[in-house]
This record gives structure tokens, C-alpha cells and sequence, in this order.
């Protein structure tokens, strides 16, 4: 067992944790952030995305002990009681979600884009969801989803 300290959205949180235990668990099953969902379980999927330091990254495939000292965002974190996200918005405007299983991740890997790149490409915005995998909307609906979020940020005006 390790104890580790990091933040997940804006709250500081100390827990005992084992050497082994994955990151995507502890936020689900000891904090209760339930938002990103286990899919492949290997890094595969992205439906596990969070943020962490800054950086998209599968939280199904990192250790909790390696997220010691770091700070995480999540889809919780997104949204004010009732007042969603200009991501999430657009997601909803586009179409961009059917049964919801991949969104928490793609809404993550969008935040991470355009909080470094706040008018990205369709090449950058490709890249930046290559990780992210949807079994029911098709990527048009999600592309034009994080291009309505980049001009609702003021980012991208085409
Ligand atoms: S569950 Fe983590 S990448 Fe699929
Ligand atoms: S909306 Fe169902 S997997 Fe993406």
C-alpha cells in the first residue's frame, strides 16, 4: 500500500492505495467518479479518458500510485449542478451522442485539445480523438462537434 495525494477536480483527496491498483478504478469505485467507463481495459477505447496534468490520457492503463502529486480533471468536473459545458453543449447541438458510453472520454480529449489548441484543424481534431473509439454516431457528428465547441470558446470561426 502506498498513500498518494492528488487533486481531481479542484478537491485534494489522500488515499491509500495498492501498488497495483489502476487509476480508472480508484476514481470509480473509491471516489465515485463514475463518468469514465472501462471499456477495453488496455488503453484502447478511450472511453476511460481523463485528464491529468494537462494531458488526455487512459486512465485504465495507469497506475494510481503513478497519479501521486498530479492533477486530474474528469467529466464531472465539466459541468456546474445544472449548467453543462460549451464541450458538452456542442456535442449535444451536433448529434454527437447515441448511447453515451464514449462521451465522457471524448469530451476529455476534447477539453485537452482545445485548452492547448483552441482553433485546431480536422487533422489536429482526428489526431486528438484517434484514441477515442464510437460504436454508434460515426466521427463526422463528433468532428463537427469539437469544431462548434472551438468557436463557442471564441477558438475557431469557420
Ligand atoms: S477502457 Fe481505457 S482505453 Fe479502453
Ligand atoms: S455514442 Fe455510443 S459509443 Fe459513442
Amino acid at each position: 500500500m502506498k498513500t498518494i495525494n492528488f487533486t481531481v477536480n479542484g478537491r485534494n483527496y489522500k488515499l491509500d492505495v495498492k501498488d497495483n491498483e489502476i487509476l480508472l478504478d480508484v476514481l470509480r469505485e473509491k471516489l465515485h467518479f463514475t463518468g469514465a467507463k472501462e471499456g477495453c481495459g488496455e488503453g484502447e477505447c478511450g472511453a476511460c479518458t481523463v485528464i491529468m496534468d494537462g494531458k488526455a490520457v487512459t486512465s485504465c492503463i495507469i497506475l494510481a500510485v503513478e497519479a501521486d502529486g498530479s492533477d486530474i480533471e474528469t467529466i464531472e468536473g465539466q459541468s456546474v449542478g445544472e449548467e453543462i459545458s460549451d464541450i458538452q453543449e456542442a456535442f449535444i447541438e451536433e448529434n454527437a451522442i447515441q448511447c453515451g458510453f464514449c462521451t465522457p472520454g471524448m469530451v476529455m480529449s476534447t477539453k485537452a485539445l482545445l485548452d492547448r489548441n483552441p482553433d485546431p484543424s480536422d487533422e489536429d481534431i482526428d489526431i486528438a480523438l484517434s484514441g477515442n473509439i464510437c460504436r454508434c454516431t460515426g466521427y463526422y457528428s463528433i468532428r463537427n462537434a469539437v469544431k462548434r465547441a472551438a468557436e463557442k470558446k471564441g477558438g475557431s470561426q469557420s
